[in-house]
């Protein structure tokens, strides 16, 4: 391959449409990518080991503890793909918000990925990539389904079952509203506590589990037949099973409900909960405005508009 003094890489944020928290059961997830936020990393070869961002600027050897994923992604496939990983100036940039479920760290781990094998000149198939970034995502999160390291890098919508992606058909445009709660739900937390109910109430838990199956399978049906009415009622449905399961916040239903009011065919908390995000279908980019700006009324912090676009014809 070609070698290049400075390896550039990039990888877009994702929202989860459908399945989150269900996925951990062996349900569907559906995510969705946003491509107007970006992580993207510069890496060149140098005397020390030095990392700029927005989280840490100092030493790559005294980054501390929330430094880990990246440094994993950066040691991986340094390693793999035969560069000194101690010994280059990193120098990474965000517009994804920290810790809100719409895939920072994962994007951010691809971004230093692809920046370390853009450098040495090596072009890396999806497989491999996912693996690197798999890795790091394994220590920033623990066990994770593996949903963030694809959506990341998929430019498509993805349907994801047991650790397999495939890409979901859309047949029309779609417009989406997310909006910021401004506060971070762990998500260990929220994984933690849908285990603990499911081992008091399991029927009850399963039952939810294979709703929300079904829900994503409808949505899946609904994007293909370019119906957002119908995705914004499954959606709608999601999140009352998602608050049932002990996952949503008081925040989060005030957005979803403001979101509603002001005109979304449904919406939903996305991620884990807890906290982060909402996510909304609406009509079109005009009531997209008006749907972001009673979210903000209502405390949301940040919004963002993304319109999905039709990929039937490439499939
Ligand atoms: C978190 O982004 C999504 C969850 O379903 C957990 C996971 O899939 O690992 C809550």
């Amino acid at each position: 391959g070609h070698q290049v003094e400075t390896g550039l890489g990039s990888a877009h944020g994702k929202a989860i449409l459908l399945g989150e928290h269900s996925v951990v059961y062996g349900a569907p997830a559906i995510v969705l990518p946003l491509l107007d936020l970006q992580a993207t990393a510069s890496i060149r070869r140098a005397r020390r080991g030095f990392i700029t961002s927005d989280l840490y600027t100092g030493p790559l050897a005294a980054a501390p503890k929330h430094m880990d994923p990246v440094l994993t992604a950066l040691r991986v496939s340094a390693e793999q793909l035969d560069v000194r990983g101690d010994r280059v100036e990193l120098t990474l940039r965000s517009t994804i918000p920290f810790e809100r479920g719409l895939g920072s760290s994962a994007a951010t781990s691809a971004a230093v990925v692809r920046a370390v094998a853009n450098l040495a000149g090596v072009r890396l198939d999806a497989a491999q990539a996912h693996a690197l970034v798999q890795e790091a995502e394994h220590v920033a999160h623990g066990t994770s389904s593996g949903l963030d390291a694809h959506a990341v890098q998929s430019m498509t919508p993805l349907r994801f079952q047991q650790g397999k992606p495939t890409t979901v058909k859309v047949a029309d445009k779609f417009t989406f509203v997310i909006a910021d709660t401004g506060t971070s739900g762990s998500t260990a937390a929220a994984v933690d506590g849908v285990a603990m109910l499911r081992d008091i109430q399991p029927r009850v838990v399963d039952r939810v589990v294979e709703d929300l199956a079904n829900l994503t399978d409808d949505v899946v049906y609904a994007l293909g037949l370019g119906d957002p009415i119908r995705v914004g009622q499954s959606m709608h449905e999601a999140h009352s099973l998602l608050a049932y399961l002990g996952v949503s916040s008081p925040a989060l239903d005030a957005v979803v409900a403001a979101a509603l009011e002001a005109g979304a065919y449904g919406a939903k908390l996305t991620g884990s909960g807890l906290g982060g995000c909402v996510l909304a279908v609406v009509p079109d980019q005009e009531q997209a405005g008006d749907v972001a700006a009673a979210m903000t009324a209502v405390g949301a912090t940040r919004t963002w508009t993304t319109t999905l676009v039709p990929n039937d014809f490439d499939l």
